[in-house]
C-alpha cells in the first residue's frame, strides 16, 4: 500500500466555553455551526458535516483527524501501529457522521485519528460566518521533542511522504495523497498542538479576518507573510484557549508526486530566515508561545 491518508480530516478541541470558541471561529475564520448537541458544537466551511468540533473541557487538543484512502487503510494503520507498540486510544469514531476510525498516540504525543470520510451532507454555500469563506481545513502543526521519530511514524505508519524539512532535520512537512505540500507539519519542542489551518480564497479574506479581529478588539499574532516551505501566504490568530489558527492561501500543490524531491531549508539565519517567511518579518513571541496540550 502507498498512501493510507488522503487528506486532512477534522479537529476536536475542548474549551471551557465552546460557544465563545465557536463564535470566534465564525467571526475570524468564516466557518458556520452545522449542529449543536448540548455543549458540543460542530462547525464546517464546506459540505462536510464538520471540520472542527468544540467540546466542553480544559482547552486541550482531543484529536487531529486524517481521512483515510479507504476503510482497509484504517486496518493497515492499526496493524502497523500495533506492531510498533504505539498506544491505541480507540477503534471507534470520536464523533458522528463517519463509520470507522482508529485513534492513537503518535511518537512524541500527538493524538491522531485516522478515519473514513466525514459525511458530505451540508451545503457548500451558507449565510453567516464573518465574511471570509474558507474552502477547507488544510493542515495542522504539532510539536515533538523527537521529530525524527514523529516523522518516521508519518512515513511508516501513515504512509505519508516528506515534502520539505529544515537542514537540521528538526522541522518537517509531510503530505498526504491529495498532493498539497503539507497535511502534517511539525516543530521541535515540548509536545503541543501549535496550530491548525484553513485554506482561504484571497488576500481580501485575510484582510477581512484582520478587520474582524480589530472589531473584536483583538489582533493577529503574526503575518501576513509567505512561508518558504509550502509557499503559502499566511496570517495567524489565537483562539480563546491559546491554540493558534492559521488562515492560508496558495499552499503549494505538488503536481508530480513521483519526481518531487524534498528540500532541506537553510536555517542559518534562524527565525528571521527566508525558509520561514519569504517576506522577512520574523515570528512574534505570542506566535511562538502559542499552542495547547494534547489530551491523553
Ligand atoms: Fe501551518
Amino acid at each position: 500500500m502507498g498512501y493510507l491518508v488522503r487528506q486532512m480530516g477534522h479537529v476536536v478541541i475542548s474549551s471551557p466555553d465552546p460557544k465563545a470558541a465557536a463564535e470566534k471561529l465564525m467571526d475570524c475564520a468564516g466557518l458556520r455551526i452545522t449542529e449543536e448537541d448540548g455543549d458540543t458544537i460542530y462547525l464546517s466551511s464546506n459540505n462536510r458535516h464538520h471540520e472542527v468540533t468544540y467540546v466542553k473541557g480544559k482547552g486541550e487538543a482531543i484529536a487531529m483527524g486524517l481521512e483515510a484512502v479507504s476503510p482497509d487503510a484504517i486496518d493497515e494503520v492499526y496493524r502497523r501501529a500495533k506492531s510498533d507498540g504505539l498506544e491505541i486510544l480507540s477503534d471507534k469514531p470520536i464523533g458522528p457522521h463517519y463509520d470507522k476510525a482508529i485513534r492513537l498516540v503518535a511518537p512524541g504525543g500527538a493524538v491522531i485519528e485516522v478515519h473514513t470520510p466525514i459525511a458530505r451532507n451540508q451545503s457548500r454555500m451558507y449565510i453567516g460566518g464573518g465574511g471570509p469563506r474558507p474552502t477547507r481545513i488544510e493542515h495542522f502543526n504539532s510539536f515533538s521533542e523527537d521529530t525524527a521519530a514523529y516523522g518516521e511514524f508519518c512515513e511508516k505508519v501513515l504512509g505519508m511522504k516528506l515534502s520539505d524539512k529544515t537542514a537540521d532535520d528538526g522541522l518537517r512537512w509531510y503530505r498526504a495523497q491529495d498532493g498539497f505540500h503539507h497535511t502534517i507539519a511539525m516543530g521541535t519542542g515540548p509536545t503541543k498542538l501549535h496550530h491548525y489551518a484553513f485554506d482561504q480564497r484571497s488576500m481580501q479574506d485575510l484582510q477581512r479576518i484582520a478587520d474582524n479581529l480589530a472589531i473584536r478588539d483583538d489582533a493577529l499574532v503574526w503575518g501576513p507573510g509567505r512561508h518558504g516551505a509550502g509557499e503559502n501566504i499566511y496570517t495567524y490568530f489565537a483562539d480563546p484557549m491559546g491554540c493558534i489558527i492559521e488562515n492560508s492561501i496558495e499552499l503549494a500543490h505538488i503536481d508530480n508526486d513521483a519526481t518531487y524531491e524534498p528540500k532541506a531549508w537553510d536555517i542559518s539565519e534562524g527565525l528571521a530566515g527566508r525558509w520561514l517567511n519569504l517576506w522577512g518579518t520574523p515570528p512574534t513571541e505570542r506566535f511562538l508561545a502559542g499552542g495547547i496540550p494534547f489530551a491523553h
